[in-house]
């Protein structure tokens, strides 16, 4: 039998699976991606979990038939290399040949939130659907659009960035990690969040978050379920343009279900039914009919399960 290892490389921290034929994961393992030791650090670390998660399930490594990467940024798919990460902090690097010739391994790399988007469409929140498109709501805006089962890359390696659709107005906009003015994560993220929080508080506007020492987006939330006005002005900004995104995407690949994962969504309700409030003003009717804005059910494990589904489905 053999067996498929699934990385999901984030800012803070590596997870690593190893799943069955079946995608079942058997085993994981979790340790720091050490960002701020820079990029041979990173990538000695990929490899170095890869093989502690089989030798610490008493798995043979001669099993692993591959290796599936997830990680955060801007890709070229094909050939392996991470052109631009602006959260790890990586420029122009050959991911695939390095873990090539570390592990003697089959390699495939993707981007971070097409690969949870697979791990849901395959095992997740969207099983049994063909056609979605997934958000991560964290440190980023991620976006992973499935079709026909398989991940959307375009042409570029571009396709499904969906954090940086640019769709806040000229006047409000502010620049985005990316470069870009009004980025859907500049105000969607739960760095977005935080940023419009602390915004707030400096500006002496009234509000409960003065008292909040280093805000998170869960403070953010909290107030605002607790009535407080400049909290749920934040949220229904973060949640406006989350819902307009989908409108659009919804005419442009006509997706069975949208899929949110990633902290922010945590949020639950509170923040799905204002998603879902906007979606349904913009959505056109003909294109939103049985259609589902839900939260994705793998949690932290869409990454891995995804990852390994590379190999697998690849
Ligand atoms: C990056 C994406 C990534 C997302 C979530 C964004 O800032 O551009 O590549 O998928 O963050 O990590
Ligand atoms: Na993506
Ligand atoms: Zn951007």
């Amino acid at each position: 039998e053999n067996i498929y290892v699934g990385v999901d490389v984030g800012g803070t921290s590596i997870k690593v699976g190893v799943c069955d034929e079946e995608g079942h994961l058997l085993h994981t393992y979790e340790g720091p991606t050490d960002t701020s030791k820079g990029t041979d650090t990173i990538l000695q670390n990929i490899a170095n979990y890869s093989r502690l998660v089989v030798s610490e399930a008493n798995l043979d490594w001669e099993k692993v038939a591959g290796v599936g990467i997830g990680i955060a940024g801007f890709l070229d798919i094909a050939n392996g290399i991470v052109k631009y990460s602006a959260n790890l902090n990586i420029v122009d690097t050959n991911l695939k040949q390095f873990l090539e010739q570390e592990l003697q391994k089959v390699i495939k790399i993707n981007n971070d939130a097409n690969v949870a988007a697979l791990g849901e469409a395959w095992a997740g929140a969207g099983r049994g659907v063909d056609h979605c498109v997934c958000y991560t709501l964290g440190t980023g805006v991620g976006g992973g659009i499935i079709i026909d089962g398989k991940i959307v890359e375009g042409y570029n390696g571009m396709a499904g960035e969906l954090g940086h659709i640019a769709i806040v107005p000229d006047l409000e906009a502010i620049q985005c990690g990316c470069g870009k003015m009004g980025c859907l994560e500049s105000v969607s993220s739960a760095t977005g969040i935080i940023r419009m929080a602390k915004d707030a508080v400096e500006r002496g506007e009234r509000t409960s978050l003065v008292q909040v020492v280093d805000i998170e987006a869960k403070d953010v939330f909290d107030a605002a379920k607790a009535g407080d006005e400049v909290a749920a002005r934040i949220v229904s900004r973060a949640a406006y343009y989350l819902g307009k995104s989908m409108a659009m995407m919804s005419i442009i690949l006509n997706p069975q279900a949208f899929i949110i994962g990633g902290g922010v969504s945590k949020a639950g309700d509170f923040l799905f039914d204002q998603i879902r409030e906007v979606y349904e003003k913009y959505a056109l009717d003909q294109a939103k009919e049985g259609v589902s804005i839900v939260p994705a059910v793998l949690g932290n494990n869409a990454g891995v399960v995804g990852a390994a589904g590379l190999i697998l489905r690849g």
